[in-house]
């Protein structure tokens, strides 16, 4: 076995900045309960001309440059989304193809937990021998997929993608994941209507519902208790860590997982909701970015990323920070 880690990170955030007052001129909301509630100020949705296909393919391109990886090296393409708007066939493919390659490529649907899944599976395939280079992209348009009056959704779901590189490494950059689902609480974040509605008219377009409380009571408990197998299983403690990165899902799970896991005030934690909103699988790789960009955090920092959503779905893991564009 040899060791992996991820080599190179790129994003791409959409142009368009969405404010709290644009959401508010359809939603019976307002700025300061969207802040106060979320801590979101600004997301970004993407234009008609910003696909998700698009927006995963130029992130991945980035990824590949900064880690000096061409698409023909790469062994597998890993996409996780919850908003490629066909179930058949998957977005991967299409990526692998724009990109040049005709590597295996197939999707993940683990919600918003999809990236952490996705890298699990890479460091899997890497340090098997299996592969030697594997893509992983967290991708999501989640403003066609939103009732824009919904008072739970409409304000903290956004659109972006993040894409790394996973290859060899002479020393553990991806810790073992500790991962785990609640099939109990599906209700809880789902899709209306269900295709199980039969044939449809194709009048109905499917969007995204969220009993938000029922995972605000959930996230920031049963978290902190995937961060402590995640850092026991990397034989480390909350001490050695110089950043988290938890799924940008609110501000305040954020901030109430982060007392509940006793992190220390030296530790750096990603806030990139305030100004990306939650964009589910792509959430994990653009806060890394936002990160890294800003200097809260350097390459080749160890940071703890944790990750939880739809499924309900969770997956978290130690990891040594990549290089980025
Ligand atoms: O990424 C996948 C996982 N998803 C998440 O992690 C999301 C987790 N949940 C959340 O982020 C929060 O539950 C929300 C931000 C979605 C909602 O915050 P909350 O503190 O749970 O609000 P609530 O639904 O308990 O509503 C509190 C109050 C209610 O008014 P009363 O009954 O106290 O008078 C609601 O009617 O706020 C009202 N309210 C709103 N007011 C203005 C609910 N939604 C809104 C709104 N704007 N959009």
């Amino acid at each position: 076995m040899t060791h992996a880690a991820m080599l190179g990170l790129g994003v791409y955030r959409p142009e368009r900045v969405v404010t709290n007052d644009e959401i508010c001129e359809v939603l019976d909301s307002n700025d300061e309960w969207i802040q106060t509630r979320s801590g979101i100020k600004t997301r970004r949705f993407a234009g008609e001309d910003e696909t998700l296909i698009g927006m995963a393919t130029t992130a991945a391109e980035r990824a590949l440059a900064v880690a000096g990886v061409s698409a023909d090296q790469l062994g597998c393409v890993i996409v996780a989304t919850s908003t490629h708007p066909e179930h058949t066939p998957a977005s991967a493919p299409q990526v692998a193809t724009r990109l040049g390659s005709t590597t295996a490529a197939f999707d993940v649907s683990a919600g918003c937990a999809g990236f952490c899944h996705a890298l699990n599976l890479a460091s899997a395939m890497v340090r098997s021998g299996a592969e030697k280079y594997v893509l992983v992209i967290g991708v999501e348009q989640l403003s066609r997929f939103m009732d824009p009056t919904d008072r739970g959704t409409a304000f903290i779901f956004a659109d972006g993608a993040g894409a790394v590189v996973v290859g060899p490494a002479d020393a553990t950059g991806i810790g073992p994941t500790a991962w785990g689902s609640d099939g109990s609480q599906a209700h809880v974040i789902n899709q209306t209507p269900s295709c199980l509605g039969g044939h449809g008219s194709g009048a109905d377009h499917p969007v995204v519902q969220m009993e938000g409380t029922a995972v605000f009571r959930w996230a920031p408990f049963a978290m902190a208790d995937v961060a402590h197998e995640a850092l026991r299983a990397a034989g480390i403690s909350v001490d050695d860590l110089d950043a988290f990165i938890p799924h940008q899902a609110n501000l305040r799970i954020t901030q109430t997982l982060s007392r509940n896991i006793k992190l220390p005030e030296s530790v750096a934690v990603a806030t990139d909701i305030v100004d990306s909103g939650n964009t589910s699988a792509a959430s994990v790789p653009l806060a890394m970015e936002a990160m890294l960009r800003s200097g809260e955090a350097e390459a080749g920092d160890v940071a703890l990323l944790i990750a939880f959503g739809a499924g309900l779905s969770y997956a978290g893991q130690v990891v040594t920070l990549p290089p980025h564009e």
